[in-house]
């Protein structure tokens, strides 16, 4: 059998889960078996970053040949019907979880190398959308359950069960709490990925055994601040976890950004460690991607000036080629920095500006901007829509992309923007302090202080003057290397270290 030796990464006595380098050897047609749990994924279903890296991510873990990767997810009346139309059935079983019996069905589908599973039960998930419901936590209840339950169904069992985010908390806890005991599952390894602390399942104590089948002995693991809290539980049971960013892992042991769980972060640091997301540098490739108004590249930005005139055209704005366009693509809450935002947003209006926002979110965010754009037409364009072929205009038409989140996990958006030639201006805060860095790609700033982003955006505004420079400057940001490459390595150390 050929052997390929590959770059791995293990533990240092400072962090256990600090990676350094060291080598690992893998057997060609020894695959080490690595099964995501996440509630979604691109290009299936997708509600935010999370659906982009479960399908990037392993899109890259198998693209190395040294992972079977296979994927999880609920099948929800939404999914696409070009796709569904293409998934096999491959049969069903019945879920018990306390009192409950339900039925579950199993559909799979190959895509990019990568085996995706979806959980059938119309019950749970014959509902548009994915989350907002009162039942959320019985329907992930029965999901983590079932990933558990499919696995001798599959006679799949992983080597890493990589779970993602307060959804998929629960197979972590269900695999530590109960299926370890019994020999086939006995070395599944539990990874838990959180890729944003502000939302992390919690449940009053009353639901325990009822709903989450969970026995009393084990309440403390999930037990938090009186009430249960699942994102805790799978930080207590899992062998490592991670966020989506090196400064990320540091932030959320301080109270600021831990939305309380500071306290069990540092309690468990020593299995903690931050990996910086990638993003699909095929799909986000000014050269190739066909739904903006013109390709360009990184040595010749012509077409650029291209999008950026039918970007105003379509958006109602003056076709002015030297004024900079200041764009956000964003969810509208204020967790992104909005609030900055809303309170400068009229002083910056008096520069020679435009300002382009899409996206949705808060109600008072919504008519806030929506109110701007009629009261400045010639300035503002607000689009209060989802629209992933607009973002993609709005990405490669405009020149500043501003993105000044009070916290930031890891954020996409600033690397998508980079691709485009788009500079961009950030608050230093999780991912986006890991991957802007002053002057070399884009602008930061790092209080959070509207004044100090309004200083920032001028000075951008005056760098744009100097076009010799500036393109300096957009041809810097668009060749940083955003790909999963180095991150997906990580991941694979991470992954052989926590099998040793
Ligand atoms: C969450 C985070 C975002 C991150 C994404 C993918 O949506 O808020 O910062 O990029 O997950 O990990």
């Amino acid at each position: 059998m050929a052997t390929t030796k590959t770059t791995a990464k293990k533990t240092t006595a400072k962090s256990a889960a600090k990676v350094t380098e060291s080598k690992a050897t893998v057997q060609t047609g020894d695959k080490k078996k690595i099964l995501f749990v996440a509630s979604e994924s691109t290009p299936f279903i997708a509600t935010g970053g999370l659906a982009e890296v479960i399908g990037s991510l392993s899109k890259a873990l198998a693209a190395t040949g040294r992972f079977d990767v296979r994927v999880v997810i609920p099948l929800y009346s939404d999914i696409k019907k070009e796709y569904r139309d293409k998934f096999t059935y491959l049969g069903n079983l019945y879920v018990h979880l306390a009192w409950r019996n339900q039925y579950c069905g199993i559909f799979s589908y190959e895509k990019d190398g990568v085996t995706f599973y979806f959980i059938d039960n119309e019950f749970y998930f014959k509902r548009p959308g994915c989350y907002g419901y009162y039942d959320d936590g019985e329907r992930f209840a029965f999901f983590s359950r079932s990933v558990l339950e499919i696995m001798p169904f599959l006679n799949f069992y992983p080597d890493v069960m990589h779970c993602h985010d307060w959804q998929a908390a629960l197979a972590a806890i269900y695999l530590k709490t109960n299926y370890c005991f019994r020999e086939e599952y006995q070395f599944i390894r539990a990874l838990f990925t959180i890729h944003n602390i502000e939302y992390q399942g919690q449940y009053s104590l009353d639901l325990l055994s009822d709903l989450f089948d969970i026995y009393g002995s084990y309440q403390y693991l999930v037990e938090y601040n009186n009430s249960i809290n699942l994102m805790k539980g799978a930080i207590e049971c899992c062998e490592r976890f991670s966020t989506v960013s090196p400064k990320y892992a540091e932030e959320i042991k301080h109270a600021y950004y831990a939305h309380g769980l500071d306290p069990i972060i540092r309690n468990n640091e020593f299995k903690l460690c931050g990996i910086l997301n990638g993003i699909d540098d095929v799909s986000y490739n000014c050269a190739l991607d066909s739904h903006i108004f013109a390709n360009f590249t990184p040595d010749d930005f012509s077409n650029k000036a291209v999008c950026k005139k039918e970007l105003q055209s379509m958006l109602g704005l003056p076709q002015k080629p030297d004024v900079p366009i200041i764009s956000m693509v964003s969810r509208l809450v204020s967790h992104k920095g909005l609030d900055l935002v809303t309170n400068i947003i009229e002083e910056l209006l008096q520069e020679d500006i435009q300002f382009v926002v899409l996206g949705t979110g808060e109600s008072h965010f919504e008519g806030f901007f929506s109110d701007l754009a009629r009261r400045y037409p010639d300035k503002l364009s607000a689009n209060i829509v989802f629209n992933g072929d607009l973002s993609r205009k709005i990405y490669s038409g405009s020149d500043i992309f501003l993105m000044p989140s009070k916290s930031e996990p890891c954020g996409l958006s600033q690397m998508i923007a980079c691709r485009y030639g788009t500079v961009p201006i950030v608050r230093e805060t999780g991912g986006l302090y890991d991957s802007i860095k002053p002057l070399q790609n884009g602008y930061t700033f790092s209080n959070y202080n509207a004044h100090d982003m309004l200083y920032v955006i001028r000075e951008a505004i005056a760098d744009y003057k100097n076009k010799k420079e500036w393109t300096k400057l957009m041809y810097r940001a668009a060749t940083t290397d955003f790909s999963w490459g180095n991150s997906a390595k990580q991941y694979e150390s991470l992954y052989l270290d926590m099998l040793k």
